[in-house]
């Protein structure tokens, strides 16, 4: 186990190593804008006491020259640094946040399925943001204060010693008041995060389900939990509010105490003949420069508390393991695959109750098999397995007779085509919705597919053809029309095996028609699964299984099923699929 310390140097040398000149380049600026601060109030003192001593015009303009140099100079300076450290802290956190999307992608659905959309966000972006400032410019940042503050007391200190003692307790009290402030403040601002990571939530969730809310009349309740969440927010984001205008007093107050002590001490000691009125005017803006660096510490030190509790959670994230993990081929052969369950039982991590149980069958290559049962009999789940979304949790799924796990995932699902039963739109163009973003697909090849899948004249219907976008979740889009999309997907990669989700919705006569008669096309010379939602699609298939309760009901050919008055299937044909299936 790393300790905290160690797991932050090791963050640091991976994403911030690759930029150590931006790195150099900055302490170099922080310096400079340091050196220039502690140079500033000395040139003002001498000004005055030129001006009281009555002393050469040439050398007051020559100072108020410098003044003017030495302050533009600090201003360029300050510029400079918040470029590079905005620029090292966005790349330095852009490949971690790469890091961190790329290996939730890779993982398990089952470990997906545990956070929310909204928590993916902020563990991949927020509490990457976090960390910004750290592979910036912490350490950079501290170092200067340091030095700045360092700087100051010795200047002051040389000039009279109790000064600098004076200066050292008062930094001591300013830092730990302010620290312990923000130390306190931070429940509050975590809490206010979280109340609007939870409003920001319920706000989404209740646009995407718009059509059912007002449909069914909820649009009361959806109101009334709004205002609920919306004063949760209010309450805590005052909280933390206050809190922060309390911090923000405290140091206001010290820094007016600050400043009366050294006006207090610059006259004791200006009487007392050791200080020139120039001298005593220095030290009231060193007193003035003695906050940024204070304040600066205890920011960053509150900073590194909060981006250690990021690093945490950013390596919980990192620390989960897939389950399903590649085989050792991956090739999977040409043209249309076996496929066979054996023995399968599965159940999803979550619970102990079995979904799938000792379910068997076997499809040769190029048949077609159609899986019916009643809702929640486990169709989906099945689909799943051929795919190791899941893997089985006891017997086998066999593909071109072996073992999906002897594969590597890439190749399989390469070799496998699925159709889900809520097909996802993307808002993006029907070219990047068919091609799914991958750009190495040209466009003839797109229009190629839309042809042999016989949707030629669906896309001329299209306003912009290939450029005409589809909107967020599909809207515009019938329920027919998606699927018509996902078959094209599917098509491209060529698969040996089609695994089709029907959507239970019900098409209208012209899709369907046009549904069946894509269907011809896209199953031709595949293995396929078609879990039928319809009469048109079980009455092509070659074999039936029927589902219920996870078990294999009923399994056979289906012309033979069909012909036995006493089958379920026949039962079913008798019924109406519609009523006895949905
Ligand atoms: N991701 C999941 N995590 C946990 N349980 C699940 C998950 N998906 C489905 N289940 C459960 O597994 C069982 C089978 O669900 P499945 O989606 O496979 O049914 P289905 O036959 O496809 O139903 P439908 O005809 O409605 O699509 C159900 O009891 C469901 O609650
Ligand atoms: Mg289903």
């Amino acid at each position: 186990m790393m300790t905290k310390r160690e797991r932050m140097l090791s963050l640091l040398r991976t994403y911030v190593g690759p930029h150590l000149p931006s790195v150099l380049l900055l302490a170099a600026l922080l310096l400079g804008t340091a050196g220039l601060q502690l140079v500033n109030p000395r040139i003002l003192g001498g000004f005055v006491d030129t001006a009281i001593g009555r002393g050469a015009a040439a050398r007051l303009v020559r100072s108020g020259v410098l003044y003017l140099l030495v302050g533009l100079g600090a201003q360029a300076l300050s510029l400079g640094t918040t470029y590079v450290s905005s620029d090292l802290a966005w790349k330095a956190t852009n490949s971690l946040r790469q890091d961190l999307a790329k290996h939730c992608l890779s993982l398990d659905m089952a470990f997906l399925k545990t956070l929310t959309p909204g928590q993916f966000i902020e563990r991949i972006d927020g509490d990457v943001e976090q960390l910004a400032n750290l592979f910036s410019q912490f350490l950079v940042r501290i170092a200067s204060s340091v030095l700045l503050l360092v700087g100051i007391i010795v200047v002051l200190g040389y000039q009279d010693w109790r000064l600098g003692l004076g200066l050292i307790g008062f930094v001591a009290v300013a830092l730990l008041t302010l620290m312990g402030m923000q130390n306190a403040a931070v429940s509050d601002s975590e809490k206010e995060r979280e109340v609007s990571a939870e409003f920001y939530g319920f706000i989404e969730e209740r646009l995407m389900a718009l059509d059912d809310i007002r449909a069914n009349g909820g649009g009361h309740h959806v109101m009334r939990g709004f205002t609920q969440a919306l004063r949760r927010y209010t309450s805590a984001c005052l909280r933390a509010w206050l809190k922060r205008a309390n911090i923000w007093l405290t140091s206001f107050s010290l820094f007016c105490v600050g400043q009366t002590a050294a006006l207090l001490a610059g006259l004791l000691l200006f009487y007392a003949q050791s200080m020139t009125v120039g001298e005593v005017f220095a030290l009231t803006n060193y007193m003035a420069m003695l906050f940024g660096p204070i304040e600066q510490l205890a920011r960053q030190l509150q900073d590194a508390q909060k981006a250690f509790a990021s690093i945490e959670r950013v390596d919980h994230i990192l620390g989960v393991k897939r389950e399903i993990l590649d085989g050792p081929r991956d090739v999977l052969p040409d043209g249309p695959l076996a496929l066979a369950f054996d023995a399968v039982d599965f159940h999803y991590e979550d619970s102990d109750e079995r979904v799938l149980k000792d379910v068997s069958f076997r499809l040769e290559p190029g048949t077609q098999l159609g899986l019916l049962g009643r809702t929640g009999s486990g169709k989906t789940t099945l689909s799943r397995l051929v795919f190791r979304l899941y893997d089985a949790t006891g017997g086998a799924v066999r593909l071109a007779d072996a073992d999906v796990r002897e594969f590597t995932i890439g190749a399989l699902r390469n070799r496998i085509g699925l159709v889900t039963q809520e097909v996802q739109i993307f808002d993006a163009s029907v070219r990047d919705n068919l091609r799914l973003f991958d750009a190495s697909v040209p466009d003839a090849r797109l229009i190629e597919i839309i042809t042999e899948l016989g949707l030629s004249q669906w896309f001329e219907s299209l306003p912009s053809g290939l450029d005409t976008l589809l909107g967020p979740q599909g809207h515009g889009l019938s329920a027919g029309e998606a699927q018509l999309l996902a078959f094209g997907r599917v098509f491209i990669k060529d698969p040996g095996l089609i695994v089709l989700d029907e959507p239970s919705s019900s098409l209208d006569q012209a899709t369907e028609h046009l549904i069946d008669r894509t269907m011809d096309r896209l199953l031709a010379n595949r293995t396929a699964i078609i879990i039928a939602h319809r009469l048109g699609t079980v009455q092509r298939v070659d074999q039936v299984l029927i589902m219920d309760g996870g078990r294999v009901a009923e399994y056979g050919p289906r012309q033979e099923l069909a012909g036995n008055p006493a089958s379920l299937f026949a039962e079913l044909l008798r019924t109406g699929m519609e009523e006895s299936i949905a």
